[in-house]
């Protein structure tokens, strides 16, 4: 049997096989402070909460499936594209972005990675809710890049991600996973309370750069400009188009550093974690009759909320600022 041994996280790792890995068990979804969780987020939970940030550190928050791995890997090559081009090609991007909350027994656990990373600022990936995020991020006036996704194209993107990884709840079919998402019964929450507390959160902590997938879509040039501006990168013309280039779909669905095919307990067969990259992929999902049930839904529970989501764009690939 061969044994994983990845990067960084090898030590952890390497106390399982592959085999073991892709049998472990699937977790059971339970209540947790009011919240859906499973044990993989929740184990580690004293050391998850006292975590202590430093004031450079850059946490990346989203609801599961918003755009995470694409803003991380594009603040990983601004800020290390260049000083360490050695890890771009060695050290998967999980590892080089530690997931603060997860933790698997004798595998891995977020918190250590993040007290190991070699490089500076350390760039930290959170899906919690903003009420358990560890409070010295605050303390620390820490940057925060919360990242937020339509909720019809969250919620398939979700389903797969669900068929094809081990270390979710079952899924059940697309109908019944619909329903759950729409009554909340998800890992980390309702996407509802998620996008909204976040949205909530910029009025009273200034530092967060509140930005959604389909402005990334539309024009990524445009975001990682922003990017930039809230980060305080200045990369060259040249940099820029390198980070463009390197962070397209086709490019990261072909790289194994971001593809996620490192990672035992996802099975890449039934869906691949880069799978469509898309705005407006739920058409092929939802019927019509799922539809005006989820928007009937959608009004009631967003009527209080100024957040506006596109759920199709309107420009073509063609107008995208990145093709020079
Ligand atoms: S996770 O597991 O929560 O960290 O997943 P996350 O990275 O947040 O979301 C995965 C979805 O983002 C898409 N993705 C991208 N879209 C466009 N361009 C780029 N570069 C890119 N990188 C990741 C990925 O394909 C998943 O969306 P779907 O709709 O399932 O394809």
């Amino acid at each position: 049997m061969c044994f994983l041994l990845i990067g960084l996280s090898r030590r952890q790792w390497s106390l399982f096989t592959d085999s073991q890995m892709e049998t472990l068990p699937r977790p059971e979804l339970f209540y947790f402070h009011g919240v859906g969780m499973t044990k993989y987020f929740t184990e580690n939970w004293e050391n998850t909460q006292n975590f202590k940030a430093r004031p450079d550190d850059i946490l990346i928050a989203t609801y599961p499936k918003a755009g995470t791995t694409w803003v991380s890997y594009i603040l990983d090559l601004l800020h290390f594209g260049q000083t360490h081009p050695e890890r771009l090609k060695s050290v998967p991007l999980h590892d080089r972005v530690p997931f603060l909350e997860i933790y698997i027994p004798n595998w891995l656990s977020g918190t250590d990675q993040a007290d190991h990373l070699p490089t500076s600022p350390r760039l930290i990936k959170t899906h919690l809710p903003v009420q358990f995020v560890p409070k010295s991020f605050w303390e620390q006036n820490c940057k925060v890049v919360y990242v937020a996704r339509n909720a019809k194209d969250n919620a398939v993107s979700y389903f797969h991600f669900g068929r094809m990884n081990n270390a979710q709840p079952e899924p059940g079919d697309w109908n019944t996973f619909l329903q759950n998402f729409m009554d909340g019964k998800m890992v980390f929450g309702p996407w509802y309370d998620h996008v909204n507390n976040w949205w909530k959160k910029k009025q009273t902590y200034s530092n967060i750069h509140y930005m959604f997938y389909e402005d990334l879509i539309e024009d990524p040039g445009k975001e990682i400009d922003r990017l930039c501006s809230f980060v305080g990168c200045s990369p060259s013309a040249g940099e820029k188009k390198k980070v463009l280039e390197g962070t397209s779909f086709d490019k990261m669905k072909e790289n194994k550093m971001t593809n996620y095919t490192t990672v035992p307990v996802m099975d890449h067969a039934v869906s691949p974690f880069m799978r469509k990259g898309k705005v407006g992929d739920w058409k092929t999902h939802f019927t019509v009759a799922q539809s005006e049930h989820f928007n009937e839904d959608y009004k009631q529970k967003m009527k209080d909320s100024t957040l506006q989501f596109h759920t199709e764009v309107q420009k073509s690939l063609d107008n995208r600022s990145y093709r020079f």
